[in-house]
C-alpha cells in the first residue's frame, strides 16, 4: 500500500528503510525516502509506521503492501 502518493512510497519501503537505519531517525528517513517532503498529507501515516510512537508492525506479509 502506498503511504506516500507524491514519492511512490509504499508501507513496505518504509519499514525496510526503517529496519535498515542504524538510529531509525523518522526525519532523516523521511528526508531520505522524499516522505512528506511535498503536501505532507502522508506524514501522520508515515509516523504512525516508522516514527518513535509507532502504532502498526512492519511485521507484514508480501500480500498486504
Ligand atoms: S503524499 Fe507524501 S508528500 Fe504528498
Amino acid at each position: 500500500m502506498y503511504v506516500c502518493v507524491c514519492a511512490a512510497v509504499t508501507e513496505r519501503q518504509l519499514c525496510e528503510s526503517s529496519a535498515a537505519s542504524a538510529d531509525g531517525d523518522f526525519r532523516e528517513l523521511c528526508r531520505q525516502l522524499g516522505v512528506a517532503q511535498q503536501c505532507g498529507r502522508c506524514a501522520a501515516a508515515a509516523r504512525a509506521i516508522i516514527g518513535p510512537d509507532r502504532q502498526t508492525t512492519c511485521a507484514r506479509s508480501p500480500a498486504s503492501d
